[in-house]
C-alpha cells in the first residue's frame, strides 16, 4: 500500500511510500528539491546525498519534468513548504523518464496550452481548478438531495428545440434528424409532475458560434423543476441554492482557492441578500438614471477606467525603478524577485490597457441601452458592478424570452422570467422562470417562435392533464466554476472543452 499527500497529517514522523510525478525540481551540491505531485496535493521531497548515497542520489538527479517515481521517506511537518509538509526521501524508484516535457514552467500563450490540455490539466492551478469543480458538483447534489428533490435524466437526443432554433446541433437518427439537447428543462417539467421536485444533471449543447468567454459548445447544466412553485418561490431557491455551493466550497476547498490567488472575501458576499431588481429597474440602473446604495453604474466606470490610467502610471514607475536597481548589479536571489515583480506588473499592464480600451465602449453600450433588449456581457457587467452579491433580474421583456416562460398577469409584454447574474464581471449564470400553464397562450406562442406544434403535442399534455403552476431554473456548471475561481475565461472550467473552433484533444 502507498500513502497519499493529501492524507500527510496522518502520517507526520512517519515513513511513506508515495507514487507521482516530478513537478519541478532544484538541484544544489548536496539536496535536490523535488515539487512532486500524486494528484491528491503538491509536496516539497528532499533528496540528500549523504541520506540516500551517491547512485540514489544520480538517480534523483536524472529526474526531469513529470518524470514518474515512486518515494519513500519521512513526513515532517514545515509550515513554510506547500501543503504544510516535507518528505525527506530515503529511497526511490523511478518508473518513467520523461524527455522534453512540452509544458515548462515558463509563461505560455494560451492556445499553446488549450492544444495541451491533456498534459495541461496536471499543472496546479488546472489542478485546483478541477477539484473546486468536483466540490462543487458534490455541493449542488448535496443541496437538492437534502432538500427532498429527486435527480432524474432528461434524454440527450431531442426531436425539438426548447431554446430558439439557431443554435441546434442537428445528428442523424435512424434517418431522422435529431438534435443534441440545449435543455433539458421541457422534459423536466413532466418528471416534476411525477415526482414533485426534480433536478436534471447533464451536458448540453448549443451550437453558437460564440468565441466569448463564457461560451461553450457542450456544458453542464443543473435544472431543478418544482411543482407549485411559483418564480418568487423560484427565486427563493436559486439564492439558498447558489449560497449553499458556494459556502462549501469556501469551505472545503480553502488550499485549492489558495493556489488560484482567489479573494475568498468576495465569495463570501453571497451570505448577504440577493438583491432583486426587475428588469425595467435594471435598465435604469444600467443607464446610470437609478443609483443603488449611493453608487451610479456610468460613474463607478468611470471611475474604474481612471484608476486603470493611474495604475499603468504607477506601475510603470515601479517598473523603471526596480531596472535601475538590477542594472546597478544586486546578487541573484534578490534580481529574480525584482525581475519576476516586473513580469508581474507587466502583466497588470496589460490587464488595465484592456480596461482602457474596454471602459469607454461599455459605457457607450450602457448609455445607449434601449428598453427591450437582451443584455450583451458588457452590460452585465456595468449593471453588476453596483452590487457585491449576486443579483437577480426578473420579468423580463416577452420577445426576447424563451415561449415557455408565463406571462406576467396583465402585461402581455413581459413574462415571469429570472437571470441570476454573478458580480465581479460573472454575469448571467442561473436562468429560470415561471412555467406558462395556458394552452391558448402556448400555442400561440410556439407559433410565433415559428416551433412546429406536433414536436410539442406531448408538452401540451402537461397542461391538459392535471396542470398546475410550476418554476425552475438552470445552472451553467462551467459558469459557476469560472466566477468561484476567478478565472478568465470558460477554456479551464471543464476537463476538455469543446467550444467553437476547438474539438482538440
Ligand atoms: O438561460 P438558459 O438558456 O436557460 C435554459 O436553458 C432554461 N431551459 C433553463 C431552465 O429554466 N431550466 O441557460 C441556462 C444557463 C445560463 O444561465 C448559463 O449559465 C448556462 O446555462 N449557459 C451556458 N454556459 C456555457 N456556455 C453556453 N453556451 C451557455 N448557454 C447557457
Ligand atoms: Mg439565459
Amino acid at each position: 500500500m502507498h500513502q497519499y499527500i493529501q492524507d500527510f497529517s496522518k502520517h507526520e514522523g512517519q515513513s511513506v511510500i508515495v507514487k507521482g510525478w516530478v513537478a519541478n525540481k532544484r538541484e544544489s551540491k548536496t539536496n535536490i528539491f523535488i515539487v512532486f505531485r500524486d494528484g491528491t496535493g503538491f509536496a516539497q521531497c528532499v533528496v540528500n546525498v549523504d541520506e540516500i548515497g551517491e547512485e540514489q542520489f544520480a538517480a534523483a538527479k536524472s529526474l526531469t519534468q513529470e518524470s514518474s517515481v515512486i518515494l519513500t521517506g519521512t513526513v515532517v511537518k514545515d509550515a513554510k513548504q506547500i501543503g504544510g509538509y516535507e518528505v525527506q526521501v530515503s529511497h526511490l524508484e523511478i518508473v518513467h523518464i520523461t524527455e522534453d516535457y512540452p509544458i515548462t514552467p515558463k509563461e505560455h500563450g494560451v492556445k499553446f496550452l488549450e492544444d495541451r490540455r491533456h498534459l495541461w490539466l496536471r499543472s496546479s492551478r488546472q489542478w485546483a481548478i478541477m477539484r473546486i469543480r468536483n466540490q462543487i458538483i458534490m455541493g449542488i447534489h448535496a443541496f437538492f438531495q437534502d432538500n427532498g428533490f429527486v435527480q432524474m435524466d432528461a434524454p440527450l437526443f431531442t426531436g425539438s428545440a426548447c431554446e430558439g432554433t439557431t443554435n441546434l446541433f442537428e445528428t442523424d437518427f435512424f434517418g431522422e434528424p435529431a438534435y443534441l439537447s440545449q435543455s433539458g428543462q421541457l422534459y423536466g417539467e413532466a418528471m416534476a409532475m411525477a415526482m414533485g421536485k426534480i433536478y436534471t444533471f447533464g451536458p448540453t449543447f448549443r451550437a453558437e458560434k460564440s468565441k466569448t468567454p463564457r461560451h461553450l459548445s457542450e456544458f453542464w447544466m443543473i435544472e431543478p423543476e418544482m411543482a407549485y412553485y411559483t418564480n418568487e418561490m423560484n427565486m427563493d431557491l436559486i439564492e439558498n441554492f447558489v449560497r449553499s455551493v458556494v459556502n462549501r466550497v469556501l469551505e472545503k476547498a480553502k488550499h485549492e482557492l489558495e493556489v488560484l490567488g482567489r479573494d475568498v472575501s468576495k465569495l463570501a458576499n453571497v451570505n448577504a441578500a440577493f438583491p432583486r431588481v426587475s428588469y425595467e429597474d435594471s435598465i435604469k440602473i444600467l443607464r446610470g438614471e437609478l443609483e443603488v446604495d449611493g453608487k451610479n453604474a456610468i460613474t463607478l466606470q468611470e471611475q474604474d477606467l481612471q484608476a486603470a490610467k493611474d495604475g499603468i502610471v504607477a506601475a510603470e514607475a515601479k517598473i523603471a525603478e526596480n531596472e535601475l536597481i538590477i542594472k546597478g548589479g544586486i546578487k541573484k536571489g534578490k534580481r529574480n524577485q525584482l525581475q519576476s515583480q516586473i513580469d508581474s506588473l507587466k502583466n497588470d499592464i496589460k490587464i488595465y490597457d484592456e480596461q482602457i480600451r474596454n471602459i469607454p465602449q461599455w459605457i457607450e453600450s450602457a448609455k445607449n441601452f434601449s428598453d427591450g433588449e437582451d443584455f450583451g456581457g458588457s452590460d452585465e457587467t456595468v449593471l453588476t458592478r453596483v452590487f457585491a452579491a449576486p443579483v437577480m433580474v426578473y420579468n423580463w421583456p416577452t420577445k426576447i424570452k424563451a415561449f415557455y416562460m408565463k406571462e406576467v398577469e396583465g402585461d402581455e409584454h413581459h413574462v415571469k422570467g429570472v437571470d441570476l447574474l454573478a458580480p465581479e464581471g460573472y454575469g448571467e449564470i442561473v436562468g429560470g422562470s415561471e412555467r406558462e400553464t395556458d394552452i391558448e397562450i402556448l400555442l400561440r406562442k410556439i407559433d410565433e417562435h415559428e416551433l412546429d406544434p406536433k414536436d410539442f403535442s406531448w408538452y401540451l399534455d402537461l397542461r391538459r392533464y392535471g396542470s398546475v403552476p410550476h418554476s425552475g431554473f438552470g445552472l451553467g456548471l462551467e459558469r459557476l466554476v469560472r466566477w468561484i475561481c476567478d478565472l478568465d475565461h470558460v477554456r479551464e472550467t471543464i476537463p476538455f472543452p469543446r467550444r467553437y473552433g476547438h474539438l482538440f484533444p
